[in-house]
């Protein structure tokens, strides 16, 4: 796929199909106005006909006629022109282009939508909406449903050339988002630890990125105790990585930490089948860090990044870690475990000590950790945990815009007895109440003293959809890589 920016008059362009947005309440927008006009109000008489209510990404399209040089029209609808949001915009441009394929044009033109109203965040929706709308793994399926063309060129209508670096960054991000989707969606079978790491190196290697792997006897050497223990059940051995990104002169050193289970049992403590299933997404985690890595350097951003993935694969086996183990961590603390299936905290923990270590002005740690953050808030709303409110505030109002929903937790300092231990520093596991925010208090143990702000996100109820969702078709999400990259620009 690739994007334009087209500085030509809409009337003198010609090509298979035109993108244009009409409002609710009988408003046509700017393009469609223009077009209406200069074909005698066929458009306007088209969409009356049809009782077309211009509803959000309700969609159909026109054939073309004199007046305009495109083979067909295809009218959007945005909804009430004053409650437009960007989020509508990304639907509106995944109707369009669905639209467009189904009746076999790839060459597109856009209207800028909205653009009037929301200005550059509607030109980064509508990339996101094309870009990420277009995804669905289908890598393995032979005889494609979908029998319809594919998208391959995006052209944007505007006189505005500096639209064309807000085109470029946001497809970067797009694209990190479906290459990340690529990954979490791929089996277990396919992605195991060994392959995680080799991903990162392509990626280093691509991308002029520092790589560091670290196997057992390093592991062992570096008592990473959480790794050691969770993947000792497994065939596929686990692995430490530490990517970075290190530009001329870093404004900022961020350290970014993902949760890399490539596959979840629940080990000895064995998962049901129904919970198992999916459980490939336990390493979305550690994919988002991949593709913000990826992108990061795309764009060429100056801040420090570091990014932390802790890899294993959690299974039951002779080999496996037990109930009543106890585990000690660098930084002195033991663990006991009382349930092998709380395995996510174990390994971050020993990314979290490591992180510390890197002496960052904040850290992040990015996991689907715990079923109760969906208890607390639902399929498509990840967790945020932080002292600093402020940052709390930054990164959900920016989810807002992103599409990528975030709400806050507390680290509730009475919960901190559930987790004290009998017979070590502290377990592995709560009670049954507030099971997300016990999580989160195990790993706030392991994070320095010398971090000023940690970020921790439970992800795991909308990192992986059952049915679409939006724009998204079912599978991973990518969430929450577009709104971290796009904070990351703000530092
Ligand atoms: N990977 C799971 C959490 C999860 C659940 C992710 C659903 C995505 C969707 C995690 O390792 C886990 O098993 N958590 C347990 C913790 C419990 C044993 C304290 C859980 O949430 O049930
Ligand atoms: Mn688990
Ligand atoms: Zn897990």
């Amino acid at each position: 796929m690739e994007f334009k920016l087209v500085s030509k008059d809409i009337l003198e362009l010609s090509g298979q199909a035109l993108v244009v947005g009409v409002y609710e309440t009988d408003e046509l927008g700017i393009f469609a106005k223009k077009i209406d006009d200069n074909m005698n109000a066929l458009l306007s008489d088209f969409l009356k006909d049809i009782h077309f209510k211009a509803k959000e990404a309700q969609c159909v399209f026109m054939p073309g006629h004199k007046g305009i040089k495109f083979k067909d029209v295809i009218i959007v609808g945005l909804g009430k022109k004053e409650e437009l949001k960007v989020d509508i915009i990304r639907k509106a441009a995944k109707a369009a282009i669905d639209k467009a394929k189904e009746i076999f044009h790839n060459e597109i033109y856009f209207e800028p939508l909205g653009y009037e109203i929301l200005g550059e965040k509607s030109i980064e929706a509508l990339v996101d909406g094309v870009v990420i709308g277009d995804y669905k793994f289908k890598k393995y399926k032979k005889d494609k449903e979908d029998n319809t063309t594919e998208i391959s060129n995006i052209n944007i209508v505007s006189d505005e050339t500096a639209l064309e670096s807000v085109i470029n960054r946001a497809y970067i991000i797009s694209q990190a988002a479906n290459f990340t989707r690529d990954i979490v969606n791929e089996p277990g079978n396919v992605i195991t630890p060994k392959k995680l790491v080799d991903i990162a190196q392509e990626i280093s290697k691509d991308y002029g990125l520092k790589c560091k792997v670290f196997d057992h006897p390093i592991l062992l050497d570096r008592q990473m105790s959480g790794i050691l223990a969770v993947g000792s059940g497994s065939e596929n051995p686990p692995f430490f990585i530490h990517l970075t990104y290190k530009p001329q002169n870093p404004k900022k050193r961020i350290v970014i930490i993902g949760k890399g289970v490539t596959f979840d049992s629940g080990g000895l403590d064995i998962k049901p089948p129904k919970s198992m299933k999916t459980m490939k997404c336990d390493k979305a985690g550690a994919c988002v860090v991949l593709g913000i890595l990826k992108a990061v350097s795309q764009l060429k951003l100056d801040i420090e990044i570091h990014g932390l993935i802790p890899t294993v694969e959690n299974m039951p086996s002779g080999k496996s870690f037990r109930p009543d183990d106890i585990l000690v961590f660098k930084n002195g603390k033991s663990v006991e475990i009382l349930n092998t299936d709380a395995e996510g905290r174990l390994i971050l923990a020993d990314a979290l000590i490591y992180g510390s270590e890197l002496n960052p002005d904040i850290m992040i740690d990015i996991a689907t950790l715990t079923g109760a953050s969906m208890v607390a808030l639902g399929r498509f709303c990840s967790a945020i945990f932080t002292q600093n409110h402020n940052l709390s505030h930054t990164i959900t109002k920016l989810g807002s815009e992103t599409g990528e929903k975030f709400w806050p937790l507390p680290l509730d300092k009475d919960l901190e007895e559930e987790i004290k231990g009998e017979f070590s520093d502290i377990k592995n596991v709560g009670s049954s109440y507030g099971g997300a925010i016990t999580a989160a208090l195990f790993l706030k143990e392991f994070v320095g003293e010398n971090i000023k702000d940690w970020i921790h996100l439970d992800i795991a109820g909308p990192t992986f959809l059952e049915k679409p969702w939006k724009y998204y078709s079912e599978g991973a999400t990518a969430t929450p890589l577009r709104t971290i990259l796009n904070w990351l620009t703000t530092l």
